[in-house]
């Protein structure tokens, strides 16, 4: 019984996916942006910086969002800012899944790269 209710689970997944995928243009298949200001304003990093330790450093404890518009900025295209966000991501240990990190670097392109994606 347990398996057939999976499988009537899995088929009505697999229409939803298919109908999306259908009707959703392109950019709205792109990171999901609310998704991507929620997680980046909650994260919370364990890490020394600047020989201080903290158990809930954010994505703004070592670079405020100015930085994000100055003209020193590194990245210059969405694929940029998606890597870079993934640096992050890896070199500080938060754990995001790559749809996390598209869902920051859409957050972040919405509200201050404004890049096309
Ligand atoms: C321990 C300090 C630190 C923390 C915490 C940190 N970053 Fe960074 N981040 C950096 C440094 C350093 C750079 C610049 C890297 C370089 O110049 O190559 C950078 C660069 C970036 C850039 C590119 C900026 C630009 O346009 O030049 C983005 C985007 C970014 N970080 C996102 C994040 C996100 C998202 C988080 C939270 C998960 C985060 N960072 C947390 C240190 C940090």
């Amino acid at each position: 019984m347990s398996n057939d209710v999976k499988g009537i689970c899995r088929h009505t997944l697999v229409t939803l996916a298919g109908a999306a995928c259908l009707t959703l243009s392109p950019s709205l298949l792109a990171g999901d942006a609310a998704n991507g200001e929620a997680l980046y304003h909650e994260v919370e990093i364990e890490r020394t910086i600047r020989g201080e330790a903290y158990s809930d450093a954010n994505c703004e404890t070592c670079h405020d969002p100015s930085l994000y518009m100055s003209e020193q900025r590194k990245v210059t295209t969405f694929a940029k800012l998606e890597a870079f966000v993934e640096g992050c991501n890896t070199n500080l240990d938060v754990g995001w899944f790559p749809e996390d990190v598209a869902d920051v670097a859409s957050y972040l392109n919405k509200e201050y790269y404004k890049f096309e994606e």
